[in-house]
C-alpha cells in the first residue's frame, strides 16, 4: 500500500494507494478511529461493485453508516442531489464529528465534497475515487461544486479531502474507452511537468491500455504527486500557478460544448493538447520533433488527433471567448515550452489558434 501525505493551506491530505484498499478504508481513514457516523455516497453504476465493501468497512470499525446512491452521469451534480444528500444528512443528524465519504467518478466526488463543504459550515470527507479521471484528477484539489442550469460548477466551494483511497484494480470494470480518456489527463500531467513521466508513458504503453493493476496504481500516485505540488502552490487558484493544469482545456472546452456530443471529456482535451502544442509550435515555443512525438504519443494511446464534426472556427472562438480562463478580454493560454514545461501567453493572434485548430479537422 502506497501512502503520502500532502498540505494544502495547512489542511493534510492523505492518499492511500493499492489494491484492496477499499476493503481497509475503515483502518486507513484515520478519522474513523474517533467513531461517530458516516455517509457513503455512491452511484448507480459504481454502488453494487464498490460501495458496499466501503461500507462494511467502516462498520466494522464501529461507524453508523448510511449509503446514499445517486443516478449515474453528470445529471446527478446537480441541486437535486444536493438536497437529496442533505435530507438524509438531516435524518441522520450527522454531527461535526461525521463524514461523507464519496465512492465513484468525479461527479459524486465533486457532489459529495460540496455537501460536506456546506453541512453545519463543513465536514470532512473522504474520496475513494473508482474512474481513472477521478483517480488522476478529480479527487485532489479540493474543487467542489454542482453545476446550475447556466453552466457546469458554478455553484462549488474550496474544500480538501481529509483521505483519498483508491484501489487500482477498480479500474478493471470501466471500458477501454473510459480508461484511454482517462489517460488523456494523465498525459497532459506529464506533458506540462514531467518528461520523464512523458518517457514513461511511452514504455508502460501495454501495461496502461491493458490496466494492469500495479502499473495503474503507479500512474496514479504520480498524477496525484504532480497534481498536487502544483495546487499546493495555489490552492484557492489566485496565483495563476494552477493555470497549468488547463493546458488543453481552452480548445477542449470549446470541443466539448460545441461538437463533443458522444465525445468523452479526456477525448475532447487530447484534441486540446494536439492544438495547444501546434500553437506552442507556431510560436516557436516547441521544436518541430517534440510536436510530432505529442501527436505520437496521443494516437499511441488511441486518443483523438482529429474531429471529422468539428464545428466551425467561429463558433469554437465563441466558446474559448467565453472560457473562464479568459483574463479581461484575453484568453490565457497554457502553452509547452518543451516536454514538460508550460508557459503562459495572452497575446496569441488569432490566426495561429485559427489554424491550430483548423489542422484538427
Ligand atoms: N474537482 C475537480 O478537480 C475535477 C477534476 C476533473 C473532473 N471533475 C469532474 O468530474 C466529472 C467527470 O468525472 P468522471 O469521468 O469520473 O465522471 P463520472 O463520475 O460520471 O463517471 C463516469 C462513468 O463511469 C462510471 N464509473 C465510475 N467508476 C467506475 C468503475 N470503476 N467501473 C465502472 N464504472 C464506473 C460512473 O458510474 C459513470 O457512469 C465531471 O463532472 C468533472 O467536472 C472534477
Ligand atoms: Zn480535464
Amino acid at each position: 500500500m502506497k501512502k503520502f501525505d500532502f498540505t494544502f493551506d495547512e489542511q493534510v491530505c492523505r492518499v492511500t494507494i493499492g489494491e484492496g484498499a477499499l476493503r481497509t478504508a475503515g483502518k486507513v481513514i484515520s478519522r474513523c478511529q474517533r467513531g461517530g457516523a458516516a455517509l457513503v455516497v455512491s452511484d448507480s453504476n459504481v454502488a453494487p461493485l464498490y460501495a458496499e465493501v466501503v461500507v462494511e468497512s467502516l462498520r466494522e470499525a464501529g461507524l453508523e453508516v448510511r449509503l446514499a446512491v445517486v443516478p449515474a452521469g453528470e445529471s446527478s451534480k446537480s441541486r437535486e442531489q444536493l438536497t437529496v444528500l442533505y435530507d438524509e444528512l438531516a435524518e441522520m443528524r450527522l454531527g461535526r464529528d461525521g463524514f461523507l465519504v464519496a465512492v465513484g467518478g468525479g461527479v459524486v466526488s465533486d457532489l459529495t465534497g460540496f455537501a460536506a463543504a456546506t453541512w453545519l459550515r463543513g465536514v470532512d470527507f473522504v474520496i475513494c475515487p473508482t474512474s481513472l479521471e477521478a483517480a488522476v484528477d478529480a479527487s485532489i484539489g479540493g474543487k467542489t461544486g454542482v453545476n446550475h442550469p447556466a453552466g457546469k460548477n458554478l455553484i462549488g466551494a474550496f474544500h480538501q479531502p481529509t483521505d483519498v483511497v483508491m484501489d487500482p484494480a477498480c479500474l478493471h470494470t470501466l471500458t477501454p474507452r473510459d480508461i484511454r480518456a482517462g489517460l488523456a489527463e494523465s498525459l497532459k500531467h506529464a506533458l506540462i511537468a514531467d518528461a520523464a513521466f512523458v518517457s514513461w508513458h511511452e514504455t508502460h504503453r501495454e501495461a496502461l491500455l491493458a490496466c494492469q493493476p500495479r502499473t495503474m496504481g503507479e500512474l496514479v500516485a504520480r498524477n496525484v504527486a504532480i497534481k498536487a505540488g502544483v495546487v499546493a502552490q495555489d490552492v484557492r487558484e489566485r496565483s495563476g500557478v494552477r493555470a497549468r493544469l488547463n493546458f488543453g482545456h481552452t480548445i477542449g472546452h470549446a470541443i466539448e460544448a460545441s461538437c463533443g456530443y458522444g465525445l468523452r471529456h479526456g477525448e475532447c482535451v487530447a484534441l486540446g493538447m494536439l492544438a495547444g502544442a501546434r500553437i506552442s509550435r507556431a510560436l516557436g515555443l516547441l521544436r518541430e520533433d517534440e510536436c510530432i512525438r505529442v501527436e505520437a504519443l496521443l494516437q499511441s494511446f488511441e486518443l483523438p488527433t482529429r474531429c471529422e464534426g468539428l464545428s466551425s472556427y467561429g463558433t469554437l472562438a465563441s466558446y474559448i471567448a467565453g472560457d473562464k480562463k479568459v483574463a479581461g478580454s484575453r484568453v490565457r493560454w497554457v502553452l509547452l515550452s518543451g516536454i514538460g514545461a508550460t508557459v503562459i501567453r495572452d497575446n496569441v493572434e488569432d490566426q495561429i489558434v485559427r489554424q491550430a485548430v483548423e489542422s484538427l479537422r
